[in-house]
């Protein structure tokens, strides 16, 4: 596989600053080696800037909403363009980030005649709109954008939406009421921690997986920091204690890369300044190699390559 890191500093989409150095932090605990002695080629993009932009108010109810537009222009034109190019790597920045790789990559599946689907793993659903969001942080809202909810009139139109039908979101464990209100007139496949302890992890992940691959479809992955358990994962500034063990999140990333079906990844939320001595970073790092084929001991796959 080409691997194409793409890093994205957005620290737009909420209050709490350091995401801005999540790829270098990437970078610093050897992702590209990691990819690399996998047997890929990695080709590093650097890092992008949002397009310009108007400057933000500092007390507006919406945090940088001008900025984070800025983002979702430049992410959702590069999503689109690497997907011609190899398997793009989103290196977060915030889950804002997302307002642009989701609809730039829809956009791709589409001009292919293909579906696009998304797994949202996640502590929370990021279902907002600018309307119902209660923090005014934009990094909870872009299932809400590229599902194409309303009141996203500051931002351009998605360059393609998905249909909730296709999204399935693991990890949940914090969910606003007006989130859940709304997500219950949808077919978005939600799978919160009392139905992991009850099920395991492997078997909703692996009900998804059977349904892209029926459909033929485009996987999008966008790993959110936050599912994973803060015992394990504290750099990150949305800690929700009750997260998937370290044991969970590889099991999912190793299933991932059995299926063969994905096409494009985010890791989002890493903040390298709440970090304790590059444990998230290099835990981050070891997921995304099991999600690239890292094995302990070889199994035959049952999935397609
Ligand atoms: N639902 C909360 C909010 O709207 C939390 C969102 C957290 N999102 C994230 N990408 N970490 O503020
Ligand atoms: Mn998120
Ligand atoms: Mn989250
Ligand atoms: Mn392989």
């Amino acid at each position: 596989t080409t691997c194409i890191l793409i890093g994205a500093p957005v620290d737009c989409g909420k209050r709490r600053l350091g995401c801005l150095m999540g790829p270098d932090a990437f970078r610093a605990a050897r992702l590209p080696e990691a990819l690399r002695s996998l047997g890929h080629d990695v080709i590093d993009r650097g890092n992008l800037r949002p397009a310009d932009h108007p400057a933000d108010a500092d007390d507006a109810f919406l945090h940088k909403l001008n900025e984070t537009v800025g983002w979702t222009k430049t992410l959702m034109q590069a999503a689109t363009q690497e997907m011609a190019h190899g398997l793009p790597i989103f290196l977060g920045g915030d889950h804002a980030l997302a307002l642009g790789t989701v609809p730039g990559v829809a956009a791709f599946a589409k001009a292919q005649g293909r579906p696009q689907f998304v797994l949202w793993l996640d502590a929370h659903t990021d279902y907002h709109s600018p309307q119902t969001t209660g923090s005014g942080n934009l990094h909870g809202t872009p299932v809400g954008y590229f599902t194409g909810r309303s009141g996203f009139d500051a931002f351009p139109p998605p360059a393609a939406t998905v249909p909730a039908e296709n999204i399935c979101m693991i990890g949940l464990r914090s969910v606003d009421p007006e989130e859940r209100t709304a997500l219950d007139d949808t077919p978005i496949a939600r799978h919160d921690m009392r139905e992991i302890d009850e099920r395991g992890i492997a078997r909703p992940l692996q009900e998804f997986l059977t349904r892209v691959a029926d459909a033929n479809g485009f996987l999008h992955v966008s790993l959110d920091v936050d599912f994973i358990d803060p015992a394990h994962a504290p750099g990150v500034g949305t800690t929700v204690p009750g997260g998937a063990t370290v044991r969970e999140a590889h099991l999912v990333m190793e299933m991932i890369h059995d299926s063969g079906l994905m096409t494009s990844l985010d890791v989002v939320e890493l903040n390298p300044f709440l970090d304790d001595r590059g444990q998230t970073a290099h835990l981050m790092v070891d997921l995304v190699a099991s999600a690239l084929g890292r094995t302990v001991f070889d199994r035959p796959t049952r999935g397609r390559h």
